[in-house]
């Protein structure tokens, strides 16, 4: 697989590609921002959605049993995570089943945690469910950001209900390590609380190992409840097929008859396909990936960093997301939100919609090829030579 071929997204109803305008309101910025990637899906998920599409007959389907086979291999080999086909309930999205679970184990008014900046779907699901938002930043220290584990324990104490845990973590990229997952899990214990780990980008790991916050609370007296899907680590987000992980059968009942009450669950069989192929035969195209994003990464550091001595690139240990510093440019949010649109024409993610301790931040995709780095580099650098002499002139 050639990651750095360039393929046109244009007119493909491509949402990174397609609709900066109605974002940014302009089409004319250079897209870093959707997390999704700027790649085919490996040969073997194409191949197999082909099958269908010959077939030709698009009826009502079941996900047969050889796609949780497929599913639970897959998170026993890559996570040393032994999971049943039993405790695995398919769903149409992680954000969507956030949604459900949020409504299935909280009453409105009770307490979600978020540990801020976050994925920003993240405040909607608990704002638009009416439940209150409890917030845990986190804390940035010399070494990057860490869990404040004090402030956590004050949010459980104060009577928050569930945690709504983002591992690894967008849009910061770290990847929690085992004690700082049992951290979290001995305070869930004390307070009891439910704690929802959304693990969508699990398979994306940079540096260091992913560890299921379910298996590093194994010794801990607290219910996890497991968000994870395929569309991340192959790029299959538009296929709408994500899962949820139970530990208990009481909960997993739960869940399927709310489910069952909003009827959700009419199958997809190109995702179906495209999801079995992809754990079936798609590590060797994900190690690949795997080394490109990680050159991605570092090109990137090193051009941008030297470009604008300013921004400060911070290496994700995982995800394709990677959070820079610009707050030594000394812009407030709009200044800042100005001169990355209307100065260097890019359509990055702005900080701040993580949450406000993201302001001065931006977040930049680089599941791209390498030239895509390229021009968004050069209108940044070139923006930003535009200001220094513009400020020259003024002083
Ligand atoms: C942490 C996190 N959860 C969920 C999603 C989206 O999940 P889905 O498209 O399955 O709803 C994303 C997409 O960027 C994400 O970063």
């Amino acid at each position: 697989m050639d990651f750095n071929k360039v393929l046109d997204r244009k007119n493909t109803n491509s949402m990174k590609w397609d609709f900066a305008a109605e974002r940014y309101g302009s089409s004319e910025l250079w897209p870093m921002w959707v997390a999704d990637m700027d790649f085919q899906a490996p040969q073997p998920v194409l191949d197999a959605m082909q099958e269908v599409l010959d077939h030709g007959i698009f009826g009502y389907h079941r996900r047969p049993e050889s796609l949780k086979d497929a599913t639970t291999e897959w998170i026993r080999t890559r996570h040393s995570w032994n999971v049943s086909n039993e405790q695995l309930v398919f769903t149409p999205g992680v954000v969507p089943a956030i949604s459900h679970l949020i409504q299935t184990f909280t009453e409105k008014g009770e307490g979600v945690i978020l540990q801020t900046p976050v994925y920003y779907p993240f405040y909607m699901l608990v704002n638009n469910n009416e439940r209150t938002l409890y917030k845990n930043p986190l804390k940035e220290t010399d070494e990057g950001f860490t869990i404040d584990v004090e402030n956590l324990e004050e949010q459980m104490k104060a009577g928050a209900k569930m945690l709504l845990l983002c591992s690894p973590h967008n849009p910061i990229g770290r990847v929690w390590t085992e004690e700082e997952l049992q951290q979290i899990a001995a305070l869930a214990e004390k307070y009891n609380v439910l704690v929802v780990s959304d693990e969508i980008h699990a398979d994306l790991i940079l540096s260091g190992v992913h560890v299921p916050f379910s298996k590093a609370a194994e010794g801990y007296d607290v219910e996890t409840i497991t968000c994870m899907a395929p569309s991340k680590t192959f790029n299959l987000a538009a296929l709408q097929l994500s899962y949820v992980v139970f530990e208990k059968k009481a909960s997993q009942k739960a869940y399927e008859a709310h489910l069952q009450r909003n009827f959700v669950g009419i199958d997809n069989p190109f995702a179906t396909v495209a999801a079995e192929a992809a754990y079936r035969h798609g590590t060797e195209w994900l190690e690949e990936l795997l080394v490109h994003l990680r050159e991605n990464v570092d090109y990137l550091k090193d051009q941008l960093e030297s470009a604008i001595p300013e921004a400060h690139v911070i290496k994700p240990e995982g995800t394709y997301l990677v959070w820079i510093d610009l707050r030594d440019l000394g812009m407030d949010k709009k200044e800042l939100e100005e001169w990355l649109r209307q100065e260097a024409g890019v359509a990055l993610s702005d900080g701040h919609i993580f949450g406000d301790e993201g302001a001065g931040f931006v977040r930049i995709n680089v599941a791209c090829p390498r030239t895509h780095i390229d021009e968004g580099v050069r209108r940044l650098k070139e923006a930003y030579e535009r200001t220094i002499q513009a400020a020259g002139r003024k002083s």
